[in-house]
């Protein structure tokens, strides 16, 4: 009975670490391995950075030192100095620091092979080649675990635990196949930044501390903390499993959630550009004028130090600020001759009809400013409300610069584009009265960079 329950246990553990080592192979594939890269290569890189035969090598050297440690001492108080008897003597206290030294060791190793591996395959996130390393490695402690005394009670009991343990380990390597690493294959291609702390620092802390814990529990233990030692251990794995998992799944989550923020950000962006387009198309004379101020107008915000959403939104605003033009006909807007007093008049309604519009914009009220104002001037005879200095709002001072930047740097049907010295020359003379003083300043700290002159039309 004790001798084929003892096979078939030894048979079973077997069987075991080649499940578990076939699981680890299929995990990085699973989650790694992209298109063009070798199957084979990453399965040799598995065989040869396996935690199982890692860990025996550790385990073994590890107990070798302690045996030279113990012969030292034994040929110094004069005693038989045999290797096989200071390794076969009961566990003497100099194990606990080997084995804590081994594991640590383990540790370390899988860390430092996953690393490798994880570079070898260009993994973006290498805490997370990591984490699956160190998983598996955790299982593969947990089923080495558990060492009996045969003093502690019958070697039956021993191997029917043994065998009830390893096919838990069994579920829960499935589990971990099916759930964990499922959802981790889903994470793993994206650039984001994971901190690693969350993935490496639990298994690892883990793998050393179970290891001194079932040591404590095989030198003072009988068969119920034999019992309670595994059956700790295997909820805690199960909890590991359950709790990784959750946090993967959330991380997914939310990942999903800024894809698709940043999917409706760049609709958005995409229609007002068109928006921009379609105003620009009434005009005949002013291809592209709505993109160009917007482009302009961030540049004189970043210049003068604005943060970056503002900066962002003050090229929103540029996009649109002559949407009001939609409600002034064709015929007016295109006229090649002189405008009378009326038809100047029916212009100057545009920018109140572009605040109309965008003022219905209720997640961003904001970008109804620049629409509204862009046609003041800094001494206050500009229009529609005739608003002098400070109180006109800052973002459209900015784009009423950049909008006469580009009239004056686009070609129109009666001239080409101003010489960069003339426009200088213009902006100058202009400080204080129709433009805002920082802001003008800002446009021409822009040109003086722009020695070749690219910006204009
Ligand atoms: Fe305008």
């Amino acid at each position: 009975m004790e001798e084929t329950l003892k096979n078939i246990s030894t048979c079973y553990s077997i069987l075991f670490s080649v499940f578990l080592s076939v699981l680890l192979y299929l995990s990085l594939k699973k989650c790694f391995l992209k298109e063009g890269q070798s199957r084979g290569k990453l399965f040799f890189r598995t065989l040869l950075t396996n935690p199982i035969p890692v860990y025996y090598i550790l385990v073994f050297s590890t107990a070798v030192m302690a045996g030279v440690v113990i012969m030292f001492f034994k040929v110094v108080k004069g005693e038989d100095p045999n290797m096989i008897v200071a390794l076969s003597e009961d566990k003497p206290i100099i194990y606990l620091p080997s084995i804590l030294l081994s594991t640590i060791l383990f540790v370390f190793m899988m860390i430092l092979f996953a690393r490798s591996i994880g570079k070898k395959m260009k993994v973006p996130n290498l805490s997370l080649v990591t984490y699956v390393y160190l998983i598996f490695s955790v299982v593969f402690i947990l089923s080495e675990g558990g060492t009996f005394k045969e003093t502690d009670g019958s070697l039956v009991f021993f191997y029917s635990v043994g065998i009830a343990k390893t096919t838990v380990l069994f579920i829960a390597t499935l589990l971990i196949y099916l759930l964990v690493i499922r959802a981790l294959s889903e994470l793993t291609d994206r650039k984001r930044e994971i901190n690693w702390k969350l993935f490496v620092i639990s298994p690892s802390v883990f793998i050393p501390v179970y290891t001194v814990v079932d040591y404590v529990s095989y030198m003072y233990g009988g068969e119920k903390v034999y019992i309670a030692s595994q059956f700790f251990s295997t909820v805690i794995l199960f909890l590991f499993i359950w709790a990784f998992y959750i946090i993967i799944k959330n991380i997914n989550a939310t990942n999903e959630a800024i894809d698709a923020r940043e999917t409706i950000k760049t609709l958005s962006v995409e229609v007002m550009e068109a928006l921009a387009h379609t105003i620009d198309a009434k005009d005949k004379y002013t291809n592209g004028h709505s993109i160009r101020v917007a482009k302009y107008s961030r540049m004189i915000a970043e210049k003068m130090g604005l943060d970056a959403g503002t900066c962002e939104n003050i090229y929103y605003m540029g996009l649109l600020h002559d949407i009001g033009k939609i409600g002034v006909s064709n015929e007016i807007i295109n006229k090649p001759s002189r405008l009378t007093e009326a038809e100047y008049d029916i212009i100057k309604t545009h920018p109140g009809i572009g605040y109309n519009i965008l003022f219905e914009i209720k997640s961003n009220p904001a970008l109804a400013i620049g629409a509204h104002w862009h046609h003041e001037r800094y001494d206050g005879k500009g229009y529609p409300d005739g608003i002098a200095g400070e109180d006109i709002p800052l973002e459209a001072r900015i784009i009423a610069v950049a909008d006469s930047y580009d009239a004056m740097t686009s070609n129109r049907s009666y001239r080409n584009y101003l010489p960069q010295e003339k426009v200088r020359e213009e902006i100058e003379k202009n400080i204080g009265t129709q433009f805002d003083p920082e802001a003008a300043k800002c446009m021409l700290a822009i040109m003086e960079e722009d020695r070749e002159y690219r910006l204009h039309e």
